[in-house]
């Protein structure tokens, strides 16, 4: 496994070679890093699974480098799946949509819908790019973490978690922190009306706002159907420390909350964002400091509003379970 740090033509081009040949790359987006294998060569696919200790029939995100190739992957688009993917595209969203023959059932869990992702970040959409100039067709990349675990924000934080794994051949592309820090908002587009079935940085009020019919916009509150969607298992993203929600911490805890709040005597801060953007892009870095650090406790003061606050205590429900 190498990691490449230059995001040079060549380096791209090589790096979109290696995944036409059916080898793994890791590589950066604006949620958090994503652990690429060619989306129609089963045996690339079936890495991914055994590289993340994933069990299999969790389906993975196609990621595409815009709306022009949507059609290859997703049948049936309603329009407003199409308006979300105008607003919306590049960027932390995913839409589950009927699928095509070409997304098999390694790529969807057997369902007969696919996870669709045009990401931002500039070095996975020129990867995706020149990926289809090759004649590819799309890139599967879950999280590029071990399953359940915390997911990456940097290139460091993939060769942590998977460097052990990976092959002689596979990449690691490294192109600095994510912005974001926490995975896409996901939304089932296969009902008449869009559902949530992961809040991220697209928040309910912004896909509201495309819509402009509210009550067509349902949360995975109301939802009456069975989730579709793994990680939305209630325990998921964890670090190896045991981790306290508004908690006073204690001597020799970790902690995290917004800057105002002061830390208590004895205590490590681990990140003390000053709003919830940089909360969501701080989360999981600190959460890996706490684990290098060997802190057993870690005191999380949640954070509020209903904007990427929603996905982060959505993260942190999770990570408590
Ligand atoms: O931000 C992200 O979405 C990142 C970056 C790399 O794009 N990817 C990511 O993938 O978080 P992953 O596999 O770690 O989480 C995707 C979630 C999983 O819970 C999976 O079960 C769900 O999306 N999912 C994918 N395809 C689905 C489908 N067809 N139907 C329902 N859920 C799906
Ligand atoms: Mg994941």
């Amino acid at each position: 496994m190498s990691i490449i740090s230059n995001s040079t033509a060549s380096a791209i081009k090589d790096a979109a070679s290696s995944l036409m040949s059916g080898n793994l790359v890791a590589f950066p987006t604006e949620t958090v890093y994503g652990l690429g294998a060619d989306a129609t060569n089963e045996d690339a696919v079936a890495r991914i699974y055994s590289v993340k200790g994933r069990p299999t029939g969790h389906p993975l995100i196609v990621h595409i480098s815009s709306i022009d190739h949507l059609g290859k992957w997703a049948k049936d688009v309603p329009e407003y799946a199409l308006k979300l993917a105008r607003s919306f595209w590049p960027g932390p969203m995913t839409l589950i949509l009927p699928r095509t023959y070409l997304a098999k059932d390694i790529i969807t869990g057997g369902q007969d819908n696919v996870g669709i992702r045009v990401p931002s970040h500039f070095i996975a959409l020129a990867l995706l790019r020149e990926f289809e100039a090759q004649g590819g067709l799309g890139v599967a990349a879950p999280s590029a973490n071990r399953f359940g675990k915390v997911s990456p924000t940097s290139a460091q934080d993939v060769e942590f978690e998977l460097g052990r794994c990976l092959f002689h051949d596979d990449k690691i592309l490294d192109g600095g922190f994510s912005n974001i820090g926490i995975e896409s908002t996901i939304i089932d587009c296969t009902n008449s009306n869009p559902v949530v079935l992961r809040p991220g940085a697209i928040t309910n009020y912004m896909i509201s706002m495309v819509i402009r019919n509210e009550s067509e916009l349902n949360s995975l509150g109301n939802l009456n159907k069975p989730i579709k969607a793994p990680g939305l298992l209630p325990s998921h993203y964890s670090p190896n420390a045991r981790v306290l929600l508004n908690v006073t911490p204690q001597v020799g805890y970790g902690m995290i909350a917004y800057r105002k709040i002061l830390t208590p005597k004895g205590v490590t801060r681990l990140a003390s964002p000053a709003n919830n953007e940089e909360f969501a892009r701080h989360l999981y870095r600190a959460l890996r400091t706490a684990d290098f650090m060997s802190i057993k406790n870690v005191s999380i003061f949640t954070p509020q509003g209903d904007d990427i606050a929603v996905a982060i205590n959505d993260r942190l429900m999770r990570i408590c379970n």
